[in-house]
Protein backbone atom coordinates (compact mmCIF):
# COMPACT_ATOMS: atom_id res chain seq x y z
CA UNK A 1 0.00 0.00 0.00
CA UNK A 2 1.47 3.60 -0.65
CA UNK A 3 2.54 5.30 2.15
CA UNK A 4 0.68 8.56 0.73
CA UNK A 5 -2.67 8.53 -0.80
CA UNK A 6 -4.17 11.68 -1.80
CA UNK A 7 -8.01 11.96 -2.44
CA UNK A 8 -8.78 13.41 -5.90
CA UNK A 9 -12.71 14.89 -4.98
CA UNK A 10 -12.74 17.88 -2.29
CA UNK A 11 -10.92 18.05 0.94
CA UNK A 12 -6.94 18.41 0.54
CA UNK A 13 -6.62 16.81 -2.44
CA UNK A 14 -7.69 20.31 -4.21
CA UNK A 15 -5.60 23.43 -4.64
CA UNK A 16 -1.90 22.29 -5.23
CA UNK A 17 -2.25 18.38 -4.75
CA UNK A 18 -4.83 18.22 -7.40
CA UNK A 19 -1.76 20.22 -9.76
CA UNK A 20 0.06 17.59 -8.91
CA UNK A 21 -1.84 14.63 -9.80
CA UNK A 22 -2.99 16.84 -12.86
CA UNK A 23 0.74 17.00 -13.83
CA UNK A 24 1.90 13.02 -13.00
CA UNK A 25 -1.50 11.57 -13.97
CA UNK A 26 -2.78 13.39 -16.87
CA UNK A 27 -3.47 17.06 -18.00
CA UNK A 28 -6.20 19.99 -16.19
CA UNK A 29 -8.42 19.52 -19.50
CA UNK A 30 -9.04 16.02 -17.98
CA UNK A 31 -11.44 18.00 -15.46
CA UNK A 32 -11.80 21.31 -17.52
CA UNK A 33 -13.34 22.93 -19.95
CA UNK A 34 -10.88 23.69 -23.01
CA UNK A 35 -10.34 27.43 -23.78
CA UNK A 36 -12.93 28.88 -26.48
CA UNK A 37 -13.78 32.11 -26.46
CA UNK A 38 -10.42 34.29 -24.87
CA UNK A 39 -6.81 33.98 -25.01
CA UNK A 40 -5.56 32.01 -21.79
CA UNK A 41 -3.96 34.21 -18.93
CA UNK A 42 -1.25 31.75 -18.62
CA UNK A 43 -0.09 29.35 -21.09
CA UNK A 44 0.36 25.61 -20.09
CA UNK A 45 3.38 23.01 -20.62
CA UNK A 46 4.18 22.15 -24.41
CA UNK A 47 2.82 18.16 -23.93
CA UNK A 48 -0.17 19.65 -22.27
CA UNK A 49 -1.08 21.81 -24.81
CA UNK A 50 -0.16 18.58 -27.65
CA UNK A 51 -2.72 16.38 -25.82
CA UNK A 52 -5.48 19.38 -25.63
CA UNK A 53 -5.18 19.77 -29.42
CA UNK A 54 -4.83 16.17 -30.61
CA UNK A 55 -8.13 14.94 -28.14
CA UNK A 56 -10.20 17.95 -29.19
CA UNK A 57 -9.24 16.64 -33.76
CA UNK A 58 -9.49 12.85 -32.05
CA UNK A 59 -12.97 12.64 -32.93
CA UNK A 60 -13.40 14.07 -36.43
CA UNK A 61 -14.29 12.41 -38.63
CA UNK A 62 -11.36 9.09 -40.08
CA UNK A 63 -9.92 10.78 -43.86
CA UNK A 64 -8.93 7.23 -44.51
CA UNK A 65 -12.82 6.79 -44.95
CA UNK A 66 -13.73 10.56 -46.17
CA UNK A 67 -15.07 9.40 -49.68
CA UNK A 68 -16.24 13.43 -50.11
CA UNK A 69 -13.25 14.85 -50.43
CA UNK A 70 -11.14 15.22 -54.09
CA UNK A 71 -8.44 16.37 -51.78
CA UNK A 72 -5.27 13.96 -50.68
CA UNK A 73 -5.76 12.52 -47.55
CA UNK A 74 -2.49 10.62 -47.55
CA UNK A 75 1.10 10.73 -48.92
CA UNK A 76 4.19 8.75 -48.25
CA UNK A 77 6.32 8.76 -45.33
CA UNK A 78 9.23 10.08 -47.29
CA UNK A 79 7.03 13.19 -48.38
CA UNK A 80 5.66 13.69 -45.04
CA UNK A 81 9.58 13.80 -44.08
CA UNK A 82 9.98 16.64 -46.90
CA UNK A 83 7.03 18.66 -45.82
CA UNK A 84 8.21 18.54 -42.33
CA UNK A 85 11.76 19.90 -43.36
CA UNK A 86 9.77 22.64 -45.18
CA UNK A 87 7.38 24.11 -43.09
CA UNK A 88 9.47 27.32 -42.11
CA UNK A 89 10.35 28.69 -44.97
CA UNK A 90 8.02 31.59 -46.82
CA UNK A 91 7.42 30.48 -50.28
CA UNK A 92 7.06 34.32 -51.24
CA UNK A 93 10.56 35.17 -49.88
CA UNK A 94 12.14 34.45 -53.47
CA UNK A 95 15.36 36.61 -52.79
CA UNK A 96 15.88 34.53 -49.73
CA UNK A 97 14.72 30.98 -50.80
CA UNK A 98 15.78 31.08 -54.70
CA UNK A 99 15.63 27.42 -54.78
CA UNK A 100 12.24 26.68 -54.22
CA UNK A 101 11.26 29.55 -56.35
CA UNK A 102 13.25 27.21 -59.03
CA UNK A 103 11.58 24.27 -57.57
CA UNK A 104 8.29 25.86 -58.48
CA UNK A 105 9.06 27.25 -61.82
CA UNK A 106 9.77 23.34 -62.84
CA UNK A 107 6.94 22.42 -61.62
CA UNK A 108 5.11 24.87 -63.72
CA UNK A 109 7.05 23.93 -66.93
CA UNK A 110 6.53 20.01 -66.59
CA UNK A 111 2.57 20.87 -66.41
CA UNK A 112 2.83 23.08 -69.30
CA UNK A 113 4.50 20.05 -71.03
CA UNK A 114 1.92 17.62 -69.92
CA UNK A 115 -0.64 20.62 -71.32
CA UNK A 116 1.18 20.62 -74.77
CA UNK A 117 1.96 24.53 -74.27
CA UNK A 118 2.99 24.67 -77.76
CA UNK A 119 6.06 27.23 -76.48
CA UNK A 120 7.35 28.77 -73.49
CA UNK A 121 4.86 30.03 -71.26
CA UNK A 122 4.34 31.15 -67.80
CA UNK A 123 2.15 30.45 -64.84
CA UNK A 124 1.65 30.20 -60.97
CA UNK A 125 1.27 28.49 -58.05
CA UNK A 126 -1.90 29.20 -55.69
CA UNK A 127 -3.75 28.13 -52.62
CA UNK A 128 -5.94 26.14 -54.78
CA UNK A 129 -7.65 25.81 -58.00
CA UNK A 130 -9.97 28.42 -56.41
CA UNK A 131 -7.16 31.03 -56.58
CA UNK A 132 -6.01 29.79 -59.76
CA UNK A 133 -9.93 30.65 -61.35
CA UNK A 134 -9.46 33.84 -59.52
CA UNK A 135 -6.62 35.03 -61.03
CA UNK A 136 -7.29 33.42 -64.95
CA UNK A 137 -10.26 34.65 -64.69
CA UNK A 138 -8.99 38.58 -63.99
CA UNK A 139 -6.53 37.95 -66.61
CA UNK A 140 -9.41 36.83 -68.76
CA UNK A 141 -11.10 40.15 -68.09
CA UNK A 142 -7.99 42.47 -68.27
CA UNK A 143 -7.51 41.18 -72.18
CA UNK A 144 -11.07 41.80 -72.99
CA UNK A 145 -11.14 45.09 -71.75
CA UNK A 146 -7.43 45.77 -73.53
CA UNK A 147 -9.42 44.56 -76.54
CA UNK A 148 -12.34 46.46 -76.08
CA UNK A 149 -10.26 49.83 -75.39
CA UNK A 150 -8.21 49.32 -78.81
CA UNK A 151 -11.60 48.85 -80.62
CA UNK A 152 -12.93 51.83 -78.65
CA UNK A 153 -15.79 50.27 -77.72
CA UNK A 154 -17.54 50.44 -74.06
CA UNK A 155 -16.17 48.40 -71.40
CA UNK A 156 -19.22 48.56 -68.91
CA UNK A 157 -20.92 45.44 -69.07
CA UNK A 158 -18.42 41.95 -69.20
CA UNK A 159 -19.58 38.89 -69.00
CA UNK A 160 -18.62 35.30 -68.04
CA UNK A 161 -20.13 31.73 -69.70
CA UNK A 162 -20.31 28.31 -67.84
CA UNK A 163 -22.26 25.61 -67.09
CA UNK A 164 -24.45 24.69 -64.50
CA UNK A 165 -21.83 22.26 -63.39
CA UNK A 166 -18.84 24.11 -62.28
CA UNK A 167 -18.08 24.36 -58.98
CA UNK A 168 -19.09 27.32 -56.56
CA UNK A 169 -15.86 29.35 -57.28
CA UNK A 170 -16.77 30.52 -60.44
CA UNK A 171 -20.06 32.30 -58.95
CA UNK A 172 -18.27 33.46 -56.03
CA UNK A 173 -15.57 35.30 -59.10
CA UNK A 174 -18.34 36.83 -61.26
CA UNK A 175 -19.78 38.37 -57.88
CA UNK A 176 -16.27 39.62 -56.28
CA UNK A 177 -15.21 40.76 -59.78
CA UNK A 178 -18.32 42.27 -60.89
CA UNK A 179 -18.57 40.01 -64.11
CA UNK A 180 -21.85 38.86 -64.85
CA UNK A 181 -22.70 35.05 -65.00
CA UNK A 182 -24.10 33.34 -67.56
CA UNK A 183 -25.01 30.08 -66.23
CA UNK A 184 -25.89 27.46 -68.56
CA UNK A 185 -28.54 25.70 -66.80
CA UNK A 186 -28.21 21.89 -66.25
CA UNK A 187 -31.07 19.41 -67.74
CA UNK A 188 -32.30 15.87 -66.22
CA UNK A 189 -30.14 13.69 -67.50
CA UNK A 190 -27.39 16.09 -68.73
CA UNK A 191 -25.05 17.44 -66.28
CA UNK A 192 -22.67 19.09 -68.57
CA UNK A 193 -22.68 21.55 -71.24
CA UNK A 194 -21.83 21.35 -75.25
CA UNK A 195 -21.22 23.95 -78.06
CA UNK A 196 -25.07 24.28 -78.19
CA UNK A 197 -25.64 25.39 -75.12
CA UNK A 198 -22.83 27.89 -74.31
CA UNK A 199 -23.73 29.43 -78.12
CA UNK A 200 -26.61 31.69 -77.14
CA UNK A 201 -24.83 33.19 -74.39
CA UNK A 202 -21.50 34.50 -75.83
CA UNK A 203 -21.45 38.18 -77.41
CA UNK A 204 -19.07 40.66 -77.93
CA UNK A 205 -19.09 41.47 -73.78
CA UNK A 206 -18.00 37.63 -73.17
CA UNK A 207 -14.46 37.85 -71.45
CA UNK A 208 -14.44 34.26 -71.92
CA UNK A 209 -16.05 30.60 -71.74
CA UNK A 210 -15.75 28.37 -68.79
CA UNK A 211 -15.28 24.44 -69.68
CA UNK A 212 -14.62 21.48 -66.92
CA UNK A 213 -12.37 19.02 -67.06
CA UNK A 214 -14.10 16.28 -64.43
CA UNK A 215 -16.82 17.56 -62.47
CA UNK A 216 -17.81 18.08 -58.72
CA UNK A 217 -20.67 16.23 -59.11
CA UNK A 218 -20.51 13.57 -61.17
CA UNK A 219 -16.89 13.75 -62.29
CA UNK A 220 -17.27 14.04 -66.57
CA UNK A 221 -16.10 16.57 -68.75
CA UNK A 222 -17.71 19.47 -71.10
CA UNK A 223 -17.75 18.75 -74.54
CA UNK A 224 -14.03 20.68 -74.56
CA UNK A 225 -13.60 20.16 -78.36
CA UNK A 226 -17.28 20.48 -79.13
CA UNK A 227 -16.71 24.36 -77.45
CA UNK A 228 -12.97 25.28 -79.02
CA UNK A 229 -14.44 24.42 -82.59
CA UNK A 230 -17.43 27.10 -81.61
CA UNK A 231 -15.45 29.56 -80.53
CA UNK A 232 -13.03 28.54 -83.63
CA UNK A 233 -15.85 29.42 -86.00
CA UNK A 234 -17.10 32.24 -84.01
CA UNK A 235 -13.61 33.92 -84.29
CA UNK A 236 -13.63 33.20 -88.00
CA UNK A 237 -16.91 34.16 -89.02
CA UNK A 238 -17.54 37.14 -87.05
CA UNK A 239 -14.30 38.18 -85.64
CA UNK A 240 -14.56 37.28 -82.36
CA UNK A 241 -12.09 36.04 -80.05
CA UNK A 242 -13.31 34.08 -77.18
CA UNK A 243 -10.86 32.31 -75.04
CA UNK A 244 -11.66 29.27 -73.41
CA UNK A 245 -10.57 28.71 -70.10
CA UNK A 246 -10.47 24.66 -68.59
CA UNK A 247 -11.33 24.18 -65.07
CA UNK A 248 -9.12 20.97 -64.79
CA UNK A 249 -8.92 21.16 -61.01
CA UNK A 250 -9.19 17.36 -60.44
CA UNK A 251 -9.66 16.21 -64.24
CA UNK A 252 -5.68 18.03 -65.45
CA UNK A 253 -3.96 15.53 -63.11
CA UNK A 254 -6.19 13.03 -64.31
CA UNK A 255 -7.24 12.95 -67.96
CA UNK A 256 -3.50 13.01 -69.45
CA UNK A 257 -2.61 9.97 -67.49
CA UNK A 258 -5.72 7.91 -68.14
CA UNK A 259 -7.09 9.21 -71.24
CA UNK A 260 -3.98 10.85 -73.29
CA UNK A 261 -5.47 10.60 -76.33
CA UNK A 262 -8.13 12.75 -75.67
CA UNK A 263 -8.03 16.59 -76.27
CA UNK A 264 -8.88 18.75 -74.09
CA UNK A 265 -6.08 21.10 -72.79
CA UNK A 266 -3.96 23.57 -75.07
CA UNK A 267 -3.68 21.11 -77.97
CA UNK A 268 -7.07 23.11 -78.60
CA UNK A 269 -6.53 26.47 -80.01
CA UNK A 270 -8.97 28.81 -78.04
CA UNK A 271 -7.77 27.17 -74.45
CA UNK A 272 -5.64 29.70 -73.15
CA UNK A 273 -5.72 28.87 -69.34
CA UNK A 274 -6.08 26.04 -67.28
CA UNK A 275 -6.06 25.56 -63.39
CA UNK A 276 -5.46 22.22 -61.82
CA UNK A 277 -5.61 21.37 -58.02
CA UNK A 278 -2.10 19.57 -56.90
CA UNK A 279 -3.86 18.48 -53.87
CA UNK A 280 -6.42 16.58 -55.79
CA UNK A 281 -5.21 14.33 -58.08
CA UNK A 282 -1.93 15.75 -57.71
CA UNK A 283 -1.51 13.75 -54.98
CA UNK A 284 -0.18 16.43 -52.30
CA UNK A 285 -1.49 17.51 -49.31
CA UNK A 286 -3.82 20.77 -48.79
CA UNK A 287 -2.80 23.67 -50.14
CA UNK A 288 -1.58 23.59 -53.25
CA UNK A 289 -2.92 24.60 -56.69
CA UNK A 290 -1.74 25.68 -60.28
CA UNK A 291 -2.37 27.99 -63.07
CA UNK A 292 -0.86 27.34 -66.35
CA UNK A 293 -0.85 29.62 -69.29
CA UNK A 294 -1.07 28.98 -73.02
CA UNK A 295 1.50 31.71 -73.99
CA UNK A 296 3.03 34.59 -72.03
CA UNK A 297 0.59 37.23 -73.90
CA UNK A 298 -2.14 35.34 -72.17
CA UNK A 299 -1.17 36.72 -68.94
CA UNK A 300 -2.38 40.33 -68.80
CA UNK A 301 1.07 41.79 -67.72
CA UNK A 302 -1.27 44.60 -65.64
CA UNK A 303 -1.73 41.79 -63.30
CA UNK A 304 2.01 41.11 -62.43
CA UNK A 305 3.33 43.66 -59.70
CA UNK A 306 6.65 44.01 -59.01
CA UNK A 307 8.30 45.03 -55.74
CA UNK A 308 11.63 44.74 -53.78
CA UNK A 309 10.94 44.83 -49.99
CA UNK A 310 12.69 40.93 -49.14
CA UNK A 311 15.85 42.23 -50.77
CA UNK A 312 15.70 42.01 -54.78
CA UNK A 313 12.97 42.77 -57.63
CA UNK A 314 10.67 40.27 -57.53
CA UNK A 315 7.56 39.87 -59.65
CA UNK A 316 4.09 38.47 -58.05
CA UNK A 317 1.15 37.40 -59.56
CA UNK A 318 -0.94 36.26 -56.48
CA UNK A 319 -4.28 37.26 -53.96
CA UNK A 320 -2.00 36.34 -51.38
CA UNK A 321 1.52 36.96 -50.66
CA UNK A 322 3.61 35.34 -47.65
CA UNK A 323 2.53 31.26 -47.69
CA UNK A 324 4.17 28.49 -46.94
CA UNK A 325 6.87 26.59 -49.40
CA UNK A 326 6.41 22.64 -48.27
CA UNK A 327 3.10 22.03 -50.75
CA UNK A 328 5.46 23.53 -53.56
CA UNK A 329 8.16 21.35 -52.58
CA UNK A 330 6.05 18.15 -52.35
CA UNK A 331 4.71 18.47 -55.42
CA UNK A 332 7.96 18.88 -56.80
CA UNK A 333 8.96 15.55 -55.00
CA UNK A 334 5.71 13.72 -56.60
CA UNK A 335 6.82 14.45 -59.94
CA UNK A 336 9.95 13.34 -59.58
CA UNK A 337 9.16 10.60 -57.06
CA UNK A 338 6.32 9.35 -59.18
CA UNK A 339 6.94 10.31 -63.21
CA UNK A 340 4.68 10.06 -66.31
CA UNK A 341 4.82 6.01 -65.22
CA UNK A 342 3.79 6.25 -61.82
CA UNK A 343 1.13 8.33 -61.99
CA UNK A 344 -0.18 6.92 -64.36
CA UNK A 345 -0.31 3.38 -63.01
CA UNK A 346 -2.20 4.97 -59.69
CA UNK A 347 -4.88 6.71 -62.01
CA UNK A 348 -5.33 3.02 -63.63
CA UNK A 349 -5.16 1.53 -60.09
CA UNK A 350 -7.79 4.31 -59.07
CA UNK A 351 -9.76 3.71 -62.29
CA UNK A 352 -9.34 -0.13 -61.93
CA UNK A 353 -11.12 0.15 -58.22
CA UNK A 354 -13.82 2.33 -59.46
CA UNK A 355 -14.99 0.16 -61.88
CA UNK A 356 -14.70 -2.56 -59.46
CA UNK A 357 -16.93 -0.56 -56.69
CA UNK A 358 -19.40 0.58 -59.78
CA UNK A 359 -20.04 -3.12 -60.46
CA UNK A 360 -20.86 -3.81 -56.77
CA UNK A 361 -22.81 -1.48 -56.05
CA UNK A 362 -24.83 -2.16 -59.58
CA UNK A 363 -25.07 -6.17 -57.69
CA UNK A 364 -26.73 -4.41 -54.52
CA UNK A 365 -30.00 -4.01 -57.41
CA UNK A 366 -30.95 -0.70 -55.22
CA UNK A 367 -29.11 1.84 -57.26
CA UNK A 368 -28.50 3.01 -60.87
CA UNK A 369 -24.72 3.60 -61.67
CA UNK A 370 -24.68 7.41 -63.24
CA UNK A 371 -22.86 7.34 -66.45
CA UNK A 372 -21.89 5.42 -69.24
CA UNK A 373 -19.36 2.69 -68.92
CA UNK A 374 -16.86 3.56 -71.55
CA UNK A 375 -17.15 7.51 -70.67
CA UNK A 376 -14.16 9.36 -69.73
CA UNK A 377 -14.60 10.09 -66.15
CA UNK A 378 -12.68 10.90 -62.32
CA UNK A 379 -12.36 7.68 -60.78
CA UNK A 380 -15.28 7.80 -58.67
CA UNK A 381 -18.83 6.26 -58.52
CA UNK A 382 -22.03 8.18 -59.19
CA UNK A 383 -25.09 6.94 -58.49
CA UNK A 384 -28.69 7.02 -57.35
CA UNK A 385 -31.94 5.07 -55.66
CA UNK A 386 -33.02 2.93 -58.59
CA UNK A 387 -36.69 3.38 -58.25
CA UNK A 388 -38.94 4.77 -55.12
CA UNK A 389 -38.46 3.86 -52.13
CA UNK A 390 -38.99 4.42 -48.72
CA UNK A 391 -35.81 6.14 -47.83
CA UNK A 392 -33.42 8.11 -49.98
CA UNK A 393 -30.10 9.07 -50.89
CA UNK A 394 -29.54 11.68 -47.88
CA UNK A 395 -31.02 8.58 -45.36
CA UNK A 396 -28.45 6.06 -47.52
CA UNK A 397 -25.53 8.56 -46.59
CA UNK A 398 -26.55 8.89 -42.74
CA UNK A 399 -26.91 5.28 -42.55
CA UNK A 400 -23.38 4.37 -43.96
CA UNK A 401 -21.55 6.85 -41.62
CA UNK A 402 -23.52 6.00 -38.32
CA UNK A 403 -23.25 1.93 -39.39
CA UNK A 404 -19.88 2.06 -40.65
CA UNK A 405 -18.40 5.75 -40.79
CA UNK A 406 -18.19 5.65 -44.22
CA UNK A 407 -18.37 9.64 -45.55
CA UNK A 408 -20.33 9.15 -48.72
CA UNK A 409 -22.47 12.38 -49.71
CA UNK A 410 -25.74 13.14 -51.28
CA UNK A 411 -25.99 15.92 -52.61
CA UNK A 412 -28.75 17.88 -54.99
CA UNK A 413 -27.60 18.98 -58.54
CA UNK A 414 -27.60 22.48 -59.60
CA UNK A 415 -30.40 23.65 -61.39
CA UNK A 416 -32.54 22.67 -63.82
CA UNK A 417 -31.77 19.08 -62.20
CA UNK A 418 -32.43 20.38 -58.36
CA UNK A 419 -34.48 17.65 -58.12
CA UNK A 420 -32.35 15.23 -58.62
CA UNK A 421 -30.36 13.28 -55.73
CA UNK A 422 -27.21 11.86 -56.01
CA UNK A 423 -24.32 10.22 -54.29
CA UNK A 424 -20.52 9.90 -55.18
CA UNK A 425 -17.72 7.77 -53.62
CA UNK A 426 -14.52 9.19 -54.42
CA UNK A 427 -11.73 6.42 -55.43
CA UNK A 428 -8.36 6.93 -53.87
CA UNK A 429 -5.22 5.74 -53.51
CA UNK A 430 -5.92 4.30 -50.19
CA UNK A 431 -9.50 3.03 -51.07
CA UNK A 432 -7.98 -0.32 -52.42
CA UNK A 433 -9.82 -3.45 -53.70
CA UNK A 434 -10.59 -5.08 -50.41
CA UNK A 435 -11.88 -1.84 -48.62
CA UNK A 436 -13.96 -1.29 -52.17
CA UNK A 437 -15.47 -4.77 -51.57
CA UNK A 438 -16.16 -3.64 -47.74
CA UNK A 439 -17.39 -0.14 -48.77
CA UNK A 440 -20.15 -1.95 -51.42
CA UNK A 441 -21.05 -4.95 -48.62
CA UNK A 442 -21.81 -1.52 -45.67
CA UNK A 443 -23.57 -0.26 -48.36
CA UNK A 444 -26.07 -3.44 -48.96
CA UNK A 445 -26.42 -3.68 -44.96
CA UNK A 446 -26.85 0.40 -44.63
CA UNK A 447 -30.34 -0.02 -47.59
CA UNK A 448 -31.26 -3.55 -45.54
CA UNK A 449 -31.46 -1.35 -42.28
CA UNK A 450 -32.92 1.06 -44.12
CA UNK A 451 -35.96 -1.16 -45.38
CA UNK A 452 -36.53 -2.44 -42.21
CA UNK A 453 -37.23 0.94 -40.14
CA UNK A 454 -37.87 3.79 -43.36
CA UNK A 455 -36.37 7.13 -43.82
CA UNK A 456 -34.31 8.31 -40.93
CA UNK A 457 -35.21 12.10 -41.49
CA UNK A 458 -38.39 13.98 -41.81
CA UNK A 459 -36.51 17.50 -42.71
CA UNK A 460 -36.85 19.55 -45.16
CA UNK A 461 -33.94 18.59 -46.96
CA UNK A 462 -33.44 20.84 -49.56
CA UNK A 463 -29.11 21.15 -50.23
CA UNK A 464 -27.17 24.20 -51.90
CA UNK A 465 -25.72 22.42 -55.11
CA UNK A 466 -22.27 22.91 -53.47
CA UNK A 467 -22.47 20.33 -50.71
CA UNK A 468 -20.38 17.85 -52.27
CA UNK A 469 -17.58 17.41 -49.94
CA UNK A 470 -15.00 19.16 -52.59
C1 LIG B 1 -14.17 21.49 -60.77
C2 LIG B 1 -13.64 22.21 -59.56
N1 LIG B 1 -13.18 23.48 -59.69
C3 LIG B 1 -12.67 24.18 -58.65
C4 LIG B 1 -12.62 23.61 -57.39
C5 LIG B 1 -12.02 24.41 -56.25
O1 LIG B 1 -10.76 23.85 -56.03
P1 LIG B 1 -9.86 24.09 -54.71
O2 LIG B 1 -10.55 23.32 -53.63
O3 LIG B 1 -8.55 23.49 -55.10
O4 LIG B 1 -9.79 25.55 -54.45
C6 LIG B 1 -13.09 22.30 -57.20
C7 LIG B 1 -13.06 21.66 -55.87
O5 LIG B 1 -13.54 20.56 -55.68
C8 LIG B 1 -13.60 21.58 -58.31
O6 LIG B 1 -14.04 20.32 -58.19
Amino acid sequence: MPEQRTQIDGGPAGGENLDLLETRYGNRFLREEAPAEKLPAVGMPAVEAMRLVGEELMIEGSPQRNLATFVTTWMEPEAQRVIAENLHRNFIDHAEYPRTAELEQRCIRMLADLFHAPGETTGARTQGSSEAIMLGALSLKWNWRKRREAARKPIDRPNLVFGGDVHVVWEKFCRYFDVEPRIVPLKPHKYTIGPEDVEPHVDENTIGVAAVLGTTFTGHADDIVGINDYLLALKRERGLDVPLHVDGASGGFVWPFLYPHSEWDFRLEQVRSINVSGHKYGLVYPGIGWLIFRERADLAEDLVFYENYLGKRDATFTLNFSTGSAMVVAQYYNFVRFGYDGYSYIMHTMQANARKLAEDIAAIGDFTIIGNEGSEQLPLVAFQLAGAQRYDEFDVASQLATERGWMVPAYTLPPDAEHIKIMRALVKQTLGRSLATALAEDLAQACATLKEKGSLHHTDRKRVHTNTGF
